[in-house]
């Protein structure tokens, strides 16, 4: 009961992130002040940290931890390239070309932890 409602939590925070991030970028691509409004400064973090707390609540409802199970190791240091490569995308990145590759680069480090999660194993592709 308790893992199917967090797990559907992290689902959603998962497609609310990935669309905001979307949309970030897309708005970063497009010099927008958009990117810069309140509530886009706020949102993002405020699900990031459900998004967090979810992954962690159902790594301890199964018993399985980053730094001990090799799935969620590889998860948590993609969590943190993806968190870095985001910074330099929407913020930190000096020329725009530099913000697009590190936009696209978090996309596919996304990609990465989804396909690692739902496989359960850090090097998903090709099993
Ligand atoms: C951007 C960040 C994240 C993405 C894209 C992501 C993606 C996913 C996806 C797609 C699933 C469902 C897999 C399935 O089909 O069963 C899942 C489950 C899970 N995630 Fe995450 N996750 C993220 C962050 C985290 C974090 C930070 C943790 C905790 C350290 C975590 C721990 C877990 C656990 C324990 C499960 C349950 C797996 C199971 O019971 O089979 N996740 N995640």
């Amino acid at each position: 009961m308790a893992y199917s409602l967090i797990k559907s939590l992290h689902l959603a925070t998962i497609a609310l992130t990935l669309a905001l991030f979307v949309l970030r970028g897309a708005w970063m691509m497009a010099g927008s002040p958009r990117l810069q409004a309140r509530w886009v400064r706020i949102v993002p973090h405020v699900n990031d940290t459900l998004l967090l707390s979810s992954g962690i609540a159902l790594a301890v409802l199964i018993q399985q931890y980053p730094l001990v199970h090799g799935w969620l190791t590889a998860k948590f240091f993609a969590l943190i390239a993806y968190i870095l490569l985001g910074t330099i995308a929407l913020k930190r990145g000096k020329t725009k070309a530099q913000r697009v590759a590190a936009w696209i680069a978090a996309l596919l480090v996304f990609g990465y932890m989804v396909a690692v999660a739902m496989a359960h194993a850090p090097f998903p592709f090709g099993q």
